[in-house]
């Protein structure tokens, strides 16, 4: 069984997907540690409900990146993990972090990349009236939301859409998405549907 690490910076509702189906068995991962740059985010009380082992620190406490990501780097050793899952980690990955992980390390962000990267891609979809917007797998590379496109799924954009309910539809697709990707990279390593696109 593989060890994944996911990193998160708040609710963590993809963290709790990804939960959910390792307890039902549908996701063959073992969770190893949850990294998380935000003490007090709700994902951290997610990690203790669940019993999984979490790394959480301040970047403030650091005087760069490459320090808070060696001790990053040294627990991911530790735990033996084989893939970084980003879900909502709002951060770049440095080249401490990339060096050792490189095509290692995956990310999920709501938008059709390389459409609206970057930080509230669902405000930045509604600001520009885009009438598709969506949600990207991708691998990390040393850019903002550049890294080779793994899966992608397209959602309407209603003319009635509030940021609730984009929202919501985009979440939705998130929690269903992002453990079956999991399941063929871990079991298969590899995705069959590669840059397979799937419309609603
Ligand atoms: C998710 O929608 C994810 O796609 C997005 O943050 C949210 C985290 O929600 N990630 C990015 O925007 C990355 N650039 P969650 O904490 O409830 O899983």
């Amino acid at each position: 069984m593989k060890n994944i690490a996911v990193f998160a910076s708040g609710n963590g509702s993809n963290f709790q997907a990804i939960i959910d189906v390792v307890q039902t068995g549908e996701l063959h991962a073992n969770i190893a540690l949850l990294v998380c740059d935000k003490p007090g985010a709700y994902a951290i009380e997610r990690a203790n409900r669940a019993r999984i082992s979490s790394f959480v620190f301040n970047p403030k406490d650091y005087q760069q990146k490459e320090e808070f990501e060696a001790e990053i780097l040294l627990r991911l050793k530790q735990a033996e993990v084989d893939l970084i899952v980003l879900a909502g980690y709002m951060r770049l990955i440095g080249p401490t972090l990339l060096r050792e992980f490189k095509g290692r390390i995956i990310n999920i962000h709501p938008s059709l990349l390389p459409a609206f990267p970057g930080k509230d891609a669902i405000g930045q979809a509604l600001e520009a009236k885009a009438k598709w917007t969506g949600v990207t797998i991708h691998y990390v590379d040393e850019g903002m939301d550049t890294g080779p496109i793994i899966v992608q799924e397209r959602i309407r954009i209603s003319e009635k859409e509030t940021r609730e309910s984009l929202q919501r539809k985009i979440q939705q697709i998130e929690h269903k998405l992002y453990p079956s990707i999991l399941e063929m990279l871990l079991t298969r390593g590899e995705v069959t549907s590669d840059k397979a696109t799937r419309t609603y």
